[in-house]
């Protein structure tokens, strides 16, 4: 059996239209918003109607938008590796739900989800395609303002980080596509799987931080250079 570990980031969605954080200088979304400001449970605690404004309008934006051929070729590439006793462990830094709409059938949101909210009184997570506001009530327990972003921020620890660090162990390949590689613990999984004796490939738009850890880099629109790559795997025995 093959196990193949795809690791996504933002540059994935880029071309559906969803900005990235960083880029050339004074580019993506960190050049023109502090995400001290916008992405810490400090910042939330100090001025939730901001932190709230500015996933509200991430949030209608993803709305507008739709998958492009790089997730499609990955949740046919789920499909394809399924049928032949092969399988994909895909974990995705976007809190977007491209992948999902695209026909990935297991998505692992290691930030979150855009379209989730959850309570600080009760935990629940629940779906949620409006605003959020300050004002909002959580559905299960009917607290009053105590709904934030089901998203992680700075200084928060990632989902899901005991499952995906057994399934990196136990993978054959891990492939890094769209991410700059510099916001950890992602970006230290391409030196886990390198330590494992994992071979690692990059798919990028330009080298990221870590290219130099990587057996393997294509540089190139994701929308090109993933399908290729896909390709090229389901054609492999
Ligand atoms: P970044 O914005 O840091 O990096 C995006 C990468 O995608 C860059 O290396 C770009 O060169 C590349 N890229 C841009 N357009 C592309 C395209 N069309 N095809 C292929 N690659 C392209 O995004 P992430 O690495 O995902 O965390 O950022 C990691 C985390 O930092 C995010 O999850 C977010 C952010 O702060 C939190 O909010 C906690």
């Amino acid at each position: 059996m093959m196990r193949i570990f795809v690791l996504t980031g933002a540059g994935i969605s880029a071309e559906s239209g969803l900005g990235t954080f960083r880029g050339k200088p004074g580019d993506g979304l960190w050049a023109k918003f502090d995400p001290m400001k916008l992405a810490t449970p400090e910042a939330f605690a100090a001025d939730p109607g901001a932190v709230h404004a500015f996933y509200n309008a991430r949030r209608n934006n993803l709305l507008t938008t739709k998958p492009n051929p790089a997730h499609v070729a990955l949740a046919r590439l789920e499909t394809e590796l399924a049928k032949r006793g092969d399988k994909l462990f895909l974990v995705t830094q976007n809190i977007d739900n491209l992948h999902e709409r695209a026909g990935s059938r297991r998505v692992i949101h290691m930030h979150g989800e855009l379209l989730k909210a959850r309570c600080t009184q009760c935990q629940a997570v629940v779906s949620w395609h409006d605003d959020l506001e300050t004002t909002s009530v959580c559905p299960r327990c009917e607290q009053i303002s105590a709904l934030r972003p089901h998203v992680v921020w700075f200084g928060e620890m990632p989902f899901e980080m005991d499952m995906i660090s057994d399934a990196l162990s136990i993978s054959d390949l891990f492939v890094a596509i769209g991410t700059s590689g510099s916001v950890y613990p992602a970006a230290g999984f391409v030196a886990q799987a390198r330590a494992a004796g994992i071979r690692t490939c990059e798919i990028n738009l330009d080298a990221s931080d870590n290219a130099d850890l990587f057996d393997d880099q294509r540089y190139g629109p994701a929308s090109e250079a993933v399908p290729v790559w896909v390709e090229e795997v389901l054609l492999s025995a």
